[in-house]
């Protein structure tokens, strides 16, 4: 199994490239299964989660052929409407394919996602906004049964909570319904919004996404078979990534340029950083961050989307723990998402934790040692963790990193980082 070995206490300096955006690439990849011919994708990050997401896509009939950042995928052979067990569990975000199967179909088994590491993640969000769309929903020996005795139907749907995916599955499943729907308290993510996008190109009828309403227009009505049409997509940039290295640019002291960032979309990484005493500037050739000698003890709260992303939470900590002074970690999307806490308590780092608040208590420097990683973005803390430290870091179990960073230690080694995989 992969390892990452680091030798901390490098400033990082140079230019880096972000990469298209896990989280924007699955649903507009699954947004293929509502078209009747080939869509067209560029800028699809190279990761396990987009090459698990193809396998399902592959497995259900759809045909892919793919070139570097590009593919170009034809979902009209599907004949398959089961997302198996294998395949699921994998990635969570396989639940993506429900809405769009069930709206093409009439009907899909799903193999109910199960826990992960950072909580219970249900998904019975999805299943009541499907249920509103008039699909009949059944859990049967750990599949999510839907099925329509005809179309969906659109309605109104409160989400109780802004879910991001939920969002994602209802939006693409009613652009194929008879009528219009609208969906109230939706996530307001970037990720949504480029979805609603591409629906658009693909000739969906889609108002309103990036607010709490979103207003769909099916298509349903006016065709007996509906399906979206043909068209080309561009993947937006990995704003997870893009604060990833900012933060590990702050937390080394070094001075780093993030090229092909979108700043729009990290206003609350930003903002943090700003307050935690780096210097961050937005030019036209990109987001150059520069680290400060004394870093400031900073709160955080994670809040949904524009707030301060539960997905940099981890990688934050990790810049809170070599700040002066108490910082206080409020985790409010998750209720399991301090699993690196122990590992970087293992580094030197002093914190406590108190339900859903850490308290930072800042250190002078962390030390190398060995560590698990253990989910994705907790991945990603540890390697900037390795970055600051003082001697040698090895984090096992580096597959939850290739989920969702591409090429995450060449891009280090770019930066000067003494990083490699071994
Ligand atoms: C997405 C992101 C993930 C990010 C998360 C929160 C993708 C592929 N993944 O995950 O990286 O960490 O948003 O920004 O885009 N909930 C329910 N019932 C549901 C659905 C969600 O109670 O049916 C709750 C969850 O437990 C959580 C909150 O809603 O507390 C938000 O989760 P959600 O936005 O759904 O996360 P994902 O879409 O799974």
């Amino acid at each position: 199994m992969d390892k990452i070995e680091i030798i901390g206490g490098t400033p990082l300096q140079g230019t880096v490239q972000i990469s298209g955006a896990k989280n924007a690439a699955l649903p507009l990849l699954a947004a293929s299964i509502l078209v009747q011919g080939a869509v067209d994708y560029t800028n699809i990050p190279d990761l396990m989660d987009i090459k698990s997401i193809k396998l399902l896509l592959q497995d259900l009939g759809a045909t892919i052929e793919s070139n570097g950042s590009q593919c170009r995928i034809n979902a009209s052979p599907i004949n398959k409407i089961e997302a198996e067990y294998d395949l699921v569990r994998k990635m969570r975000a396989s639940i993506l394919v429900l809405g769009p199967l069930v709206a093409r179909f009439g009907r899909a088994r799903v193999s109910l996602p199960g826990g992960c590491a950072i909580g219970a993640r249900p998904v019975d969000l999805h299943l009541k906004g499907l249920e509103a769309l008039g699909a009949k929903i059944s859990i049967e020996h750990g599949y999510i049964e839907a099925t329509t005795d005809d179309k969906l139907i659109g309605n109104e749907f409160y989400f109780d909570i802004p879910t991001v995916t939920g969002t994602e599955n209802l939006m693409m499943a009613a652009t194929l319904a008879k009528g219009t729907t609208i969906l109230r308290n939706c996530a307001r993510e970037p990720e949504i919004t480029a979805l609603a996008d591409a629906l658009n190109k693909m000739g969906a009828d889609v108002i309103g996404a990036g607010t709490a309403v979103i207003r769909i227009n099916g298509i349903g009505t006016d065709s007996l078979n509906p399906s979206l049409k043909s068209a080309s997509i561009h993947v937006i940039p990995d704003r997870i990534e893009a604060g990833t290295f900012m933060v590990a640019a702050a937390a080394t002291n070094g001075d780093v340029l993030i090229q092909g960032a979108e700043p729009e979309h990290i206003g609350g990484i930003i903002n943090k950083l700003r307050q935690s005493g780096a210097s961050v500037e937005i030019t036209q050739d990109g987001i150059r961050v520069k680290g400060a000698e004394k870093i400031k003890s900073t709160d955080i709260k994670t809040l949904p989307y524009p707030g301060f992303p539960t997905d940099m939470q981890a990688q934050f900590m990790v810049l809170m723990s070599i700040a002066e002074g108490n910082s206080v970690v409020h985790e409010t999307i998750f209720e399991n998402r301090f699993i690196h806490v122990n590992e970087l308590q293992r580094m030197g780092a002093d914190i406590s934790i108190s339900g859903n608040y850490a308290m930072v208590r800042g250190v002078k420097n962390l030390s190398g040692a060995q560590v698990m990683a253990s989910d994705l973005r907790a991945s990603a803390s540890l390697v900037i963790a390795g970055l600051v430290a003082k001697g040698s870091t090895t984090i096992n179990r580096v597959y939850h990193i290739d989920r969702g960073y591409e090429s995450i230690e060449k891009k280090f080694l770019t930066l000067g980082a003494n990083i490699r995989r071994c």
